[in-house]
């Protein structure tokens, strides 16, 4: 007679066994398939417009999906500062970025920096309106460098900094400003009169700090939580520019994805956009409510002669700028956003 086999083989050995044929029939246990990530790479900080609107999209996504995507966000440059996140997204290092629209000429697609013309957008609306058009046309240039556009996230006008006051044109010369990577941020700087230096964002603060540069645009949601305004004794609020971000996707990737969850990240980025765009004006003005209260730099509001003599020195960028981003894409941006030259 022979002996069970329950005698003959370890314990242990039998658990795992039974586990084995339990998650075979059940599909679960060490069976079940691993979900899909999305590595979505960011550079500032959570707490932020965009940082949130990233928690957001992994929220729903993950929701939606019921597990079976993941999406892992790593903000604050954790993985990549500015120009190399756009390669490791070609790459497929990361599957998903939302870079602001300075930054795509390193790819070769420079029209975006048309958002960039100084005092371009009188409001929200019109920079909405101008992404919802002509944006939706520029994402088609992407397509061929890999890169799917899926939205625009808002994040309202741009500030100045520096350790002088910046009232007048004049102000601004010779002082070294801090810009993104856009050619026309470039010559925005150079008609002010200062010298533009293109530094990653992750290097701001040091750079500032250490007097590397004098001074840099930017919004006073990203000021805040780098605490740029730490290291800066006058603030500008001038709104000469805006800042916005495109959330892009590997095309690979995203084509790859079965349809069903492909239509969860489609849904999940409208709902995303729609949250992120929602709290941009109101997360920079309690930004700059709290740079205010500080007490460490000094906050001006230029006045509207002031503001005319920056607009009359800055509209020759957007002739120069022609050759850079393309007169008809200039024109369609004024044409959707409402732009009249000043007088
Ligand atoms: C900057 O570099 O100043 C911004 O593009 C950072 C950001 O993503 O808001």
């Amino acid at each position: 007679m022979s002996a069970p086999l329950s005698t003959l083989l370890p314990r242990r050995l039998l658990l795992s066994a039974a586990l084995a044929v339990a998650g075979l029939a059940t599909g679960a246990g060490a069976f079940a398939q691993a979900p899909i990530v999305i590595k979505l790479s960011h550079v500032v900080a959570p707490d932020t417009p965009k940082g949130k609107g990233a928690q957001r999209f992994k929220e729903l996504v993950e929701e939606r999906s019921k597990g079976r995507l993941k999406v892992e966000v790593y903000p604050n440059s954790q993985l990549y500062k500015d120009k190399e996140e756009l390669e490791a997204l070609q790459l497929g290092s990361v599957q998903m970025l939302a870079p602001s629209l300075a930054k795509f000429g390193p790819l070769g697609v420079k029209e975006f920096e048309v958002f960039d013309l100084p005092f371009l957008f009188k409001d929200d609306a019109a920079f909405r309106n101008t992404t919802q058009t002509l944006g939706m046309e520029l994402f088609k240039k992407l397509e061929p460098k890999g890169i799917k556009g899926l939205a625009f996230w808002d994040n309202g006008f741009h500030i100045m900094s520096a350790n002088k006051p910046l009232h007048h044109v004049a102000d601004f010369k010779g002082l070294k400003m801090r810009i993104q990577s856009s050619k026309v941020l470039d010559a925005q700087m150079r008609a002010l009169g200062a010298i533009p230096q293109v530094m990653a964002f992750s290097e701001l603060y040091q750079a500032l700090q250490s007097g590397v540069v004098d001074g840099t645009e930017g919004v006073p949601s990203n000021f805040y939580t780098q605490k740029t305004y730490e290291v800066q004794k006058h603030t500008t609020v001038s709104n000469h520019g805006h800042l916005a971000y495109a959330l892009i996707i590997n095309k690979k990737f995203y084509d790859g994805l079965p349809a069903d969850l492909r239509a969860v990240v489609d849904s999940s980025v409208k709902d995303a956009t729609t949250y992120a765009n929602a709290i941009a004006a109101t997360e920079n003005q309690q930004a700059m409510e709290k740079i205010k209260a500080s007490g460490k730099t000094t906050v001006y509001t230029l006045t509207p002669a002031e503001v005319n003599e920056w607009k009359l020195a800055l509209m020759s960028v957007h002739k120069d700028m022609e050759g850079r981003v393309g007169k008809a894409t200039i024109e369609s941006a004024y044409k959707a956003s409402g732009f009249v030259l000043p007088k």
